[in-house]
Protein backbone atom coordinates (compact mmCIF):
# COMPACT_ATOMS: atom_id res chain seq x y z
CA UNK A 1 0.00 0.00 0.00
CA UNK A 2 1.54 3.27 -1.08
CA UNK A 3 1.08 6.35 1.82
CA UNK A 4 -1.67 7.97 -0.45
CA UNK A 5 -3.10 4.53 -0.02
CA UNK A 6 -3.42 3.49 -3.47
CA UNK A 7 -3.63 -0.04 -4.16
CA UNK A 8 -0.63 -1.66 -5.62
CA UNK A 9 0.41 -4.45 -8.16
CA UNK A 10 -0.05 -6.97 -4.80
CA UNK A 11 -3.42 -6.54 -4.61
CA UNK A 12 -4.49 -7.70 -7.68
CA UNK A 13 -4.08 -11.55 -9.38
CA UNK A 14 -2.57 -10.83 -12.19
CA UNK A 15 -2.26 -15.11 -13.78
CA UNK A 16 -2.95 -15.22 -17.17
CA UNK A 17 -4.15 -11.44 -17.39
CA UNK A 18 -3.10 -9.18 -19.42
CA UNK A 19 -1.89 -6.44 -17.47
CA UNK A 20 -1.42 -2.78 -18.96
CA UNK A 21 1.55 -1.16 -17.55
CA UNK A 22 2.39 2.47 -18.14
CA UNK A 23 5.81 3.20 -17.37
CA UNK A 24 8.22 5.97 -18.10
CA UNK A 25 10.55 4.70 -20.82
CA UNK A 26 11.21 8.37 -21.64
CA UNK A 27 14.74 8.05 -22.00
CA UNK A 28 18.00 9.99 -23.58
CA UNK A 29 18.57 8.69 -26.91
CA UNK A 30 22.03 8.89 -28.48
CA UNK A 31 22.65 7.35 -32.16
CA UNK A 32 19.98 4.95 -32.16
CA UNK A 33 20.99 3.68 -28.59
CA UNK A 34 19.61 4.40 -24.93
CA UNK A 35 22.41 6.68 -23.43
CA UNK A 36 20.90 6.12 -19.56
CA UNK A 37 18.98 3.49 -18.57
CA UNK A 38 17.81 4.48 -15.23
CA UNK A 39 14.37 4.63 -15.69
CA UNK A 40 13.85 1.26 -17.52
CA UNK A 41 15.92 -0.07 -14.97
CA UNK A 42 13.77 1.53 -12.39
CA UNK A 43 10.29 -0.34 -13.78
CA UNK A 44 12.25 -3.72 -13.91
CA UNK A 45 11.03 -4.93 -10.02
CA UNK A 46 7.34 -4.51 -11.25
CA UNK A 47 7.93 -6.48 -14.89
CA UNK A 48 9.44 -9.13 -13.03
CA UNK A 49 7.10 -9.34 -10.20
CA UNK A 50 4.26 -9.65 -13.01
CA UNK A 51 6.32 -11.68 -15.08
CA UNK A 52 6.63 -14.23 -11.99
CA UNK A 53 3.44 -14.59 -11.39
CA UNK A 54 1.87 -15.58 -15.23
CA UNK A 55 0.76 -12.00 -16.67
CA UNK A 56 0.91 -11.02 -20.15
CA UNK A 57 2.68 -7.53 -20.36
CA UNK A 58 2.04 -5.03 -21.88
CA UNK A 59 4.03 -1.75 -21.51
CA UNK A 60 3.52 1.71 -23.26
CA UNK A 61 5.45 4.64 -22.47
CA UNK A 62 5.90 7.81 -24.54
CA UNK A 63 9.73 8.71 -25.48
CA UNK A 64 10.79 12.57 -25.80
CA UNK A 65 8.27 15.10 -28.08
CA UNK A 66 8.35 13.94 -31.03
CA UNK A 67 6.39 15.99 -33.99
CA UNK A 68 5.23 14.59 -36.72
CA UNK A 69 7.70 15.48 -39.22
CA UNK A 70 10.07 14.04 -36.85
CA UNK A 71 9.28 10.80 -35.36
CA UNK A 72 11.95 8.70 -36.64
CA UNK A 73 14.14 9.23 -33.62
CA UNK A 74 11.32 8.86 -31.28
CA UNK A 75 10.56 5.57 -31.96
CA UNK A 76 10.79 2.53 -29.09
CA UNK A 77 12.96 0.24 -30.48
CA UNK A 78 15.96 1.21 -29.23
CA UNK A 79 14.35 1.14 -25.60
CA UNK A 80 12.87 -2.30 -26.37
CA UNK A 81 16.67 -4.09 -27.28
CA UNK A 82 17.67 -2.29 -24.12
CA UNK A 83 14.77 -4.07 -21.90
CA UNK A 84 15.38 -7.13 -23.61
CA UNK A 85 18.69 -7.42 -22.78
CA UNK A 86 18.20 -6.02 -18.54
CA UNK A 87 15.25 -8.49 -18.54
CA UNK A 88 17.26 -11.42 -20.38
CA UNK A 89 13.70 -12.16 -21.74
CA UNK A 90 12.10 -11.71 -25.39
CA UNK A 91 10.57 -8.15 -25.52
CA UNK A 92 8.11 -7.88 -28.75
CA UNK A 93 7.66 -4.10 -29.96
CA UNK A 94 5.20 -3.05 -32.45
CA UNK A 95 5.03 -0.69 -34.53
CA UNK A 96 1.58 1.16 -33.21
CA UNK A 97 0.34 1.84 -30.12
CA UNK A 98 -3.36 1.10 -31.19
CA UNK A 99 -5.22 -1.13 -34.13
CA UNK A 100 -5.03 -4.31 -36.12
CA UNK A 101 -0.99 -5.28 -35.09
CA UNK A 102 -1.29 -4.57 -31.43
CA UNK A 103 -4.37 -6.44 -31.50
CA UNK A 104 -3.15 -9.41 -33.51
CA UNK A 105 -0.35 -9.30 -31.46
CA UNK A 106 -1.97 -8.93 -27.97
CA UNK A 107 -4.17 -11.84 -29.22
CA UNK A 108 -1.76 -14.27 -28.94
CA UNK A 109 -0.09 -13.61 -26.19
CA UNK A 110 1.13 -16.27 -23.82
CA UNK A 111 1.76 -15.52 -19.87
CA UNK A 112 5.24 -14.65 -19.49
CA UNK A 113 5.16 -12.52 -22.67
CA UNK A 114 6.27 -9.06 -23.16
CA UNK A 115 4.81 -6.52 -25.62
CA UNK A 116 6.16 -3.13 -25.66
CA UNK A 117 3.74 -0.76 -27.83
CA UNK A 118 5.03 2.21 -30.05
CA UNK A 119 5.49 5.59 -28.22
CA UNK A 120 2.10 6.42 -27.37
CA UNK A 121 2.74 10.19 -28.64
CA UNK A 122 2.70 8.81 -32.01
CA UNK A 123 -1.10 9.17 -31.41
CA UNK A 124 -2.14 12.64 -31.57
CA UNK A 125 -4.61 11.57 -28.88
CA UNK A 126 -2.38 10.76 -26.43
CA UNK A 127 -1.72 14.53 -24.96
CA UNK A 128 -4.86 15.51 -25.56
CA UNK A 129 -6.54 12.85 -23.36
CA UNK A 130 -8.85 11.66 -26.02
CA UNK A 131 -11.58 9.73 -24.92
CA UNK A 132 -11.43 6.97 -27.92
CA UNK A 133 -7.39 6.76 -27.58
CA UNK A 134 -8.24 5.54 -24.09
CA UNK A 135 -11.12 3.57 -25.02
CA UNK A 136 -8.65 1.71 -27.80
CA UNK A 137 -5.91 1.35 -24.84
CA UNK A 138 -8.17 0.01 -22.23
CA UNK A 139 -9.61 -2.75 -24.42
CA UNK A 140 -6.63 -4.61 -24.83
CA UNK A 141 -6.33 -4.50 -20.53
CA UNK A 142 -7.80 -7.14 -18.09
CA UNK A 143 -5.65 -4.68 -15.32
CA UNK A 144 -4.08 -1.72 -15.33
CA UNK A 145 -0.91 -0.35 -13.94
CA UNK A 146 0.82 2.87 -13.79
CA UNK A 147 4.74 2.75 -12.80
CA UNK A 148 5.30 5.64 -14.83
CA UNK A 149 5.97 8.25 -11.89
CA UNK A 150 8.24 10.70 -13.97
CA UNK A 151 4.48 11.29 -15.99
CA UNK A 152 1.60 10.84 -13.71
CA UNK A 153 2.04 15.21 -13.97
CA UNK A 154 0.30 14.62 -17.29
CA UNK A 155 -3.21 14.15 -17.86
CA UNK A 156 -2.77 12.18 -20.88
CA UNK A 157 -4.78 8.74 -22.64
CA UNK A 158 -1.92 6.34 -21.15
CA UNK A 159 -1.48 8.27 -17.64
CA UNK A 160 -5.18 8.74 -16.31
CA UNK A 161 -7.25 8.25 -19.73
CA UNK A 162 -7.60 4.31 -19.34
CA UNK A 163 -9.39 4.38 -16.02
CA UNK A 164 -11.12 7.49 -16.48
CA UNK A 165 -13.22 6.16 -19.77
CA UNK A 166 -13.30 2.67 -17.75
CA UNK A 167 -13.90 3.16 -14.16
CA UNK A 168 -14.67 -0.65 -13.85
CA UNK A 169 -10.86 -1.65 -14.88
CA UNK A 170 -8.89 -2.91 -11.96
CA UNK A 171 -6.10 -0.08 -12.20
CA UNK A 172 -3.24 -0.16 -8.99
CA UNK A 173 0.30 1.11 -8.96
CA UNK A 174 3.45 -0.12 -9.79
CA UNK A 175 6.57 -0.58 -7.15
CA UNK A 176 8.14 2.55 -8.41
CA UNK A 177 5.42 4.40 -8.38
CA UNK A 178 4.71 3.33 -4.74
CA UNK A 179 8.55 4.13 -3.25
CA UNK A 180 8.30 7.50 -5.39
CA UNK A 181 4.92 8.60 -3.42
CA UNK A 182 6.04 7.24 -0.50
CA UNK A 183 9.52 8.64 -0.40
CA UNK A 184 8.26 12.14 -1.40
CA UNK A 185 5.51 11.44 0.66
CA UNK A 186 8.35 11.73 3.62
CA UNK A 187 8.87 14.89 2.03
CA UNK A 188 6.33 16.38 1.88
CA UNK A 189 3.97 15.20 4.52
CA UNK A 190 6.02 15.48 8.30
CA UNK A 191 9.28 15.61 7.52
CA UNK A 192 12.02 15.22 10.87
CA UNK A 193 13.55 18.57 11.41
CA UNK A 194 15.64 19.97 10.42
CA UNK A 195 13.85 20.29 6.75
CA UNK A 196 16.67 21.69 4.94
CA UNK A 197 15.67 22.50 1.01
CA UNK A 198 18.30 22.63 -1.86
CA UNK A 199 16.97 24.46 -4.74
CA UNK A 200 19.43 24.99 -7.83
CA UNK A 201 18.93 24.66 -11.59
CA UNK A 202 18.37 27.70 -14.05
CA UNK A 203 15.03 29.10 -14.04
CA UNK A 204 12.67 30.41 -11.15
CA UNK A 205 9.93 29.68 -13.12
CA UNK A 206 9.88 26.31 -12.76
CA UNK A 207 10.38 26.11 -8.94
CA UNK A 208 7.61 28.86 -8.11
CA UNK A 209 5.08 26.54 -6.65
CA UNK A 210 7.50 24.37 -4.62
CA UNK A 211 9.65 27.33 -3.64
CA UNK A 212 6.28 28.84 -2.64
CA UNK A 213 4.92 25.69 -0.54
CA UNK A 214 8.13 24.44 1.10
CA UNK A 215 9.01 28.05 2.33
CA UNK A 216 5.80 26.82 4.86
CA UNK A 217 7.76 23.49 5.64
CA UNK A 218 11.38 23.79 5.33
CA UNK A 219 13.74 25.51 7.74
CA UNK A 220 15.93 26.59 5.50
CA UNK A 221 16.49 26.34 1.91
CA UNK A 222 19.51 26.77 0.25
CA UNK A 223 19.38 28.47 -3.50
CA UNK A 224 22.07 27.62 -5.47
CA UNK A 225 22.33 27.76 -9.95
CA UNK A 226 21.12 29.90 -12.40
CA UNK A 227 17.86 31.01 -10.06
CA UNK A 228 20.19 31.93 -7.63
CA UNK A 229 21.35 34.91 -9.73
CA UNK A 230 17.74 36.69 -9.96
CA UNK A 231 17.22 36.50 -6.01
CA UNK A 232 21.05 37.93 -5.91
CA UNK A 233 19.93 40.59 -8.54
CA UNK A 234 16.74 41.02 -6.31
CA UNK A 235 18.90 42.01 -3.62
CA UNK A 236 20.43 44.78 -5.74
CA UNK A 237 23.48 43.22 -6.79
CA UNK A 238 24.95 43.31 -10.07
CA UNK A 239 25.62 39.77 -11.86
CA UNK A 240 26.87 41.00 -14.82
CA UNK A 241 25.95 38.62 -18.20
CA UNK A 242 24.64 36.45 -15.52
CA UNK A 243 21.35 34.31 -16.31
CA UNK A 244 18.63 36.68 -15.15
CA UNK A 245 15.29 35.82 -14.90
CA UNK A 246 14.15 39.22 -15.01
CA UNK A 247 10.02 38.99 -14.94
CA UNK A 248 11.14 37.17 -11.95
CA UNK A 249 12.53 39.50 -9.62
CA UNK A 250 10.06 41.42 -8.10
CA UNK A 251 8.64 37.99 -7.20
CA UNK A 252 12.63 36.89 -5.96
CA UNK A 253 11.94 40.35 -3.93
CA UNK A 254 8.66 38.90 -2.17
CA UNK A 255 10.26 35.41 -1.28
CA UNK A 256 12.83 37.18 0.09
CA UNK A 257 10.92 39.49 2.29
CA UNK A 258 8.45 36.58 3.20
CA UNK A 259 11.13 33.93 3.97
CA UNK A 260 13.40 36.13 6.46
CA UNK A 261 16.62 34.15 6.99
CA UNK A 262 15.39 31.11 5.74
CA UNK A 263 16.54 31.71 2.46
CA UNK A 264 20.33 31.38 2.01
CA UNK A 265 22.11 32.47 -1.13
CA UNK A 266 25.31 32.20 -2.60
CA UNK A 267 28.75 34.47 -1.17
CA UNK A 268 30.88 33.60 -3.86
CA UNK A 269 30.77 32.53 -7.26
CA UNK A 270 32.76 30.76 -10.06
CA UNK A 271 32.18 33.18 -13.07
CA UNK A 272 33.48 32.92 -16.56
CA UNK A 273 34.17 34.99 -19.17
CA UNK A 274 31.51 32.92 -21.71
CA UNK A 275 29.38 29.72 -21.75
CA UNK A 276 32.06 27.51 -22.72
CA UNK A 277 33.45 24.48 -21.30
CA UNK A 278 37.50 26.03 -21.67
CA UNK A 279 36.18 29.47 -20.65
CA UNK A 280 38.34 31.44 -18.28
CA UNK A 281 37.18 31.13 -14.50
CA UNK A 282 37.48 33.01 -11.48
CA UNK A 283 36.58 32.44 -7.82
CA UNK A 284 34.66 36.21 -6.22
CA UNK A 285 33.04 37.58 -3.94
CA UNK A 286 28.84 37.82 -5.30
CA UNK A 287 29.28 41.59 -4.75
CA UNK A 288 32.63 41.76 -7.27
CA UNK A 289 31.14 40.28 -10.66
CA UNK A 290 32.71 41.80 -13.05
CA UNK A 291 30.36 43.31 -15.27
CA UNK A 292 31.32 40.83 -18.62
CA UNK A 293 31.34 37.87 -15.89
CA UNK A 294 28.97 35.27 -16.04
CA UNK A 295 27.73 32.62 -13.10
CA UNK A 296 28.32 29.65 -14.20
CA UNK A 297 28.75 27.68 -10.09
CA UNK A 298 28.56 28.66 -6.82
CA UNK A 299 31.94 29.38 -5.20
CA UNK A 300 34.07 27.44 -2.28
CA UNK A 301 32.92 29.55 0.84
CA UNK A 302 29.23 29.22 -0.37
CA UNK A 303 29.70 25.47 -0.49
CA UNK A 304 31.02 25.49 3.00
CA UNK A 305 28.27 27.47 4.07
CA UNK A 306 25.62 25.19 2.33
CA UNK A 307 27.84 22.23 4.14
CA UNK A 308 27.27 24.06 7.32
CA UNK A 309 23.76 23.77 6.87
CA UNK A 310 23.14 20.66 5.85
CA UNK A 311 25.46 19.20 8.58
CA UNK A 312 22.30 18.96 11.13
CA UNK A 313 19.83 18.34 8.75
CA UNK A 314 17.52 15.33 9.58
CA UNK A 315 15.64 15.12 6.38
CA UNK A 316 16.65 16.93 3.33
CA UNK A 317 15.03 17.33 -0.67
CA UNK A 318 17.01 18.47 -3.49
CA UNK A 319 16.82 19.69 -7.01
CA UNK A 320 18.27 21.39 -9.32
CA UNK A 321 22.11 22.09 -9.96
CA UNK A 322 24.24 24.53 -8.06
CA UNK A 323 25.85 25.56 -12.00
CA UNK A 324 26.35 24.19 -15.42
CA UNK A 325 27.78 20.99 -14.30
CA UNK A 326 27.69 19.31 -17.82
CA UNK A 327 30.81 21.66 -18.09
CA UNK A 328 33.78 20.01 -15.81
CA UNK A 329 35.11 23.29 -14.90
CA UNK A 330 31.44 24.47 -13.46
CA UNK A 331 30.95 20.72 -12.12
CA UNK A 332 32.50 21.69 -8.53
CA UNK A 333 29.58 23.29 -6.32
CA UNK A 334 26.98 20.56 -7.48
CA UNK A 335 29.37 17.72 -6.90
CA UNK A 336 30.30 18.88 -3.77
CA UNK A 337 26.77 18.99 -2.92
CA UNK A 338 26.46 15.62 -3.61
CA UNK A 339 29.13 14.79 -1.43
CA UNK A 340 27.93 16.30 1.47
CA UNK A 341 24.37 14.77 1.07
CA UNK A 342 26.07 11.22 0.39
CA UNK A 343 27.97 12.00 3.71
CA UNK A 344 25.23 12.69 5.75
CA UNK A 345 24.53 10.22 8.53
CA UNK A 346 21.01 9.26 9.79
CA UNK A 347 19.26 11.76 7.52
CA UNK A 348 16.41 11.21 5.06
CA UNK A 349 18.33 12.13 1.59
CA UNK A 350 15.91 12.69 -1.25
CA UNK A 351 17.18 14.16 -5.14
CA UNK A 352 14.26 15.23 -7.06
CA UNK A 353 14.79 13.93 -10.73
CA UNK A 354 16.02 15.16 -13.76
CA UNK A 355 19.35 16.89 -13.63
CA UNK A 356 20.34 16.96 -9.87
CA UNK A 357 19.33 13.51 -10.30
CA UNK A 358 21.87 13.20 -13.33
CA UNK A 359 24.64 14.88 -11.27
CA UNK A 360 24.19 12.44 -8.43
CA UNK A 361 24.67 9.53 -10.98
CA UNK A 362 27.61 10.97 -12.57
CA UNK A 363 29.42 11.21 -9.23
CA UNK A 364 28.64 8.12 -8.20
CA UNK A 365 26.95 8.83 -5.37
CA UNK A 366 22.74 7.29 -6.42
CA UNK A 367 23.05 4.56 -4.25
CA UNK A 368 24.07 6.76 -1.30
CA UNK A 369 20.92 8.90 -1.35
CA UNK A 370 17.90 7.38 0.56
CA UNK A 371 16.11 8.33 -2.76
CA UNK A 372 16.56 9.46 -6.60
CA UNK A 373 13.51 10.43 -8.26
CA UNK A 374 12.49 9.33 -11.42
CA UNK A 375 10.85 12.24 -11.69
CA UNK A 376 11.49 15.93 -12.76
CA UNK A 377 7.99 18.05 -13.09
CA UNK A 378 6.21 15.13 -11.66
CA UNK A 379 8.33 15.27 -7.77
CA UNK A 380 8.10 18.95 -8.28
CA UNK A 381 4.45 19.03 -8.72
CA UNK A 382 4.16 16.55 -6.44
CA UNK A 383 6.05 18.61 -3.37
CA UNK A 384 3.93 21.80 -4.57
CA UNK A 385 1.05 19.42 -3.18
CA UNK A 386 -0.79 19.28 -6.23
CA UNK A 387 -2.89 15.89 -7.15
CA UNK A 388 -0.97 14.32 -9.34
CA UNK A 389 -3.94 12.89 -12.23
CA UNK A 390 -1.92 9.78 -13.11
CA UNK A 391 -2.00 9.03 -9.00
CA UNK A 392 -5.80 10.62 -8.66
CA UNK A 393 -6.97 7.56 -11.42
CA UNK A 394 -5.82 4.80 -9.37
CA UNK A 395 -7.57 2.40 -6.97
CA UNK A 396 -7.48 3.29 -3.38
CA UNK A 397 -6.93 1.12 -0.99
CA UNK A 398 -8.26 0.29 1.97
CA UNK A 399 -6.62 2.33 5.20
C1 LIG B 1 9.88 13.64 -17.83
O1 LIG B 1 10.91 13.34 -18.45
O2 LIG B 1 9.86 14.52 -16.94
C2 LIG B 1 8.65 12.85 -18.10
O3 LIG B 1 8.91 11.71 -18.84
C3 LIG B 1 7.59 13.71 -18.73
O4 LIG B 1 7.98 14.15 -19.99
P1 LIG B 1 7.28 15.44 -20.63
O5 LIG B 1 7.77 16.63 -19.82
O6 LIG B 1 7.71 15.49 -22.07
O7 LIG B 1 5.81 15.28 -20.47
Amino acid sequence: MVSHRKQTVRDVDVKDKRVLVRVDFNVPIQDGDVADDTRIRAALPTIRYLLDRGAKIILMSHLGRPTPEDREQFKMDPVARRLEELLGRPVRKVNAVVGPEVEEAVAHMAPGDVLLLENTRFEPGEKKNDPELARRLAALADIYVNDAFGSAHRAHASTAGVKQVRPDLPAVAGFLMERELEMLGRVLGSPQRPFVVVLGGAKIADKIGVLRRLLQTADTILIGGGMANTFLKAQGLEVGRSLVDEEALDLARRFLEQAGDKIVLPVDAVVADRFAPDAEAQVVAVERVPPEGMILDIGPRTVQNFADVLSSARTVFWNGPMGVFEFPRFAEGTFAIARVLAGLEGAVTVVGGGDSAAAVRQAGLADRMTHVSTGGGASLEFLEGKELPGVAVLDDGSA
